[in-house]
């Protein structure tokens, strides 16, 4: 048991119109709303968040964006600022994405400038790292998330980096229903809690949350949730339903 407090965020990707995300929110909110053990982010699509932030406004649940740009204002077409995302009240935003650095050839450097913008507007980063199945197979997993870790928290001071999430997702097990095994995921996580520790002290590394994502569904959730620095989860397909998310928010209640 530590004494970090789990935290469970849905990543909704590209899915769910502005209606639809008040429906889904209003469920959720309806569910686990005032639950005070576990801590829950929503991330709809940029143009649900407002909906979303409204349908959540008197809960305990917590808004978050999926990306967003590292300037604050500009001729940067189609983006959205840091300081966009707090008007709505966004607390959370999701930086590096497998998907984001596969399909939009997002690199560390760029992901590092989002990670101090966002930190900058108070607004918590969940930095995601994690190996592609080549890399895993190739026997450089461990490299690659040390490198993704270390420079996307480059700069990151130490009175900062206990509002950043990290979440290990490894890029093999996203939206594949391949989930890693138990072991997998935690030699990782303590893999990654050894580098907090190396890079700012004992004290702050075990403060900071890390989730793991990838394939997390109820059935599986228990036995990831009960390991020691397995803080949560990102939650990409079951979070597009209130009964499975909702689910994951219980398992991670009974986890604590
Ligand atoms: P998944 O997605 O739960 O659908 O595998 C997780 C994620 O990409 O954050």
């Amino acid at each position: 048991m530590s004494s970090r407090k789990k935290l469970i965020a849905g990543n909704w990707k590209m899915n769910k119109t502005s209606a639809e995300a008040t429906a889904l929110v209003t469920d959720v909110v309806t569910a686990v709303g005032k639950l005070t053990d576990v801590d829950i982010v929503v991330c709809p699509p940029f143009t649900a968040l407002e909906s979303a932030g409204k349908a959540l406004a008197d809960s305990n649940i917590r808004l978050g964006a999926q990306n967003m740009h590292p300037e604050a204002t500009g001729a940067y077409t189609g983006e959205i600022s840091a300081g966009m995302l707090r008007a709505l009240f966004a607390t959370y935003v999701i930086l590096g994405h497998s998907e984001r650095r596969a399909l939009f050839a997002e690199t560390d450097a760029f992901i590092n400038q989002k990670v101090h913008a966002a930190l900058k507007n108070q607004l918590k980063p969940i930095l995601c790292v994690g190996e592609s199945l080549a890399e895993r197979e190739g026997g450089s997993t461990l490299k690659v998330v040390q490198t993704q870790l270390e420079a996307g928290l480059e700069g990151v001071g130490k009175d900062q980096v206990s509002s950043v999430v990290i979440a290990y997702e490894p890029v093999w097990a996203i939206g594949t229903g391949k989930v890693a095994t138990t072991d997998q995921a935690q030699e990782v996580h303590a893999f990654i809690r050894g580098l907090l520790t190396k890079n700012f002290g004992e004290a702050i590394a075990q403060k900071v949350r890390i989730l793991y994502g990838g394939s997390m569904k109820p059935a599986n959730a228990p036995d990831l949730l009960a390991q020691k620095d397995i803080d949560g989860g990102l939650i990409g397909g079951a979070s597009l339903e209130a009964r499975s998310f909702v689910e994951l928010v219980n398992a991670a209640a009974a986890a604590k």
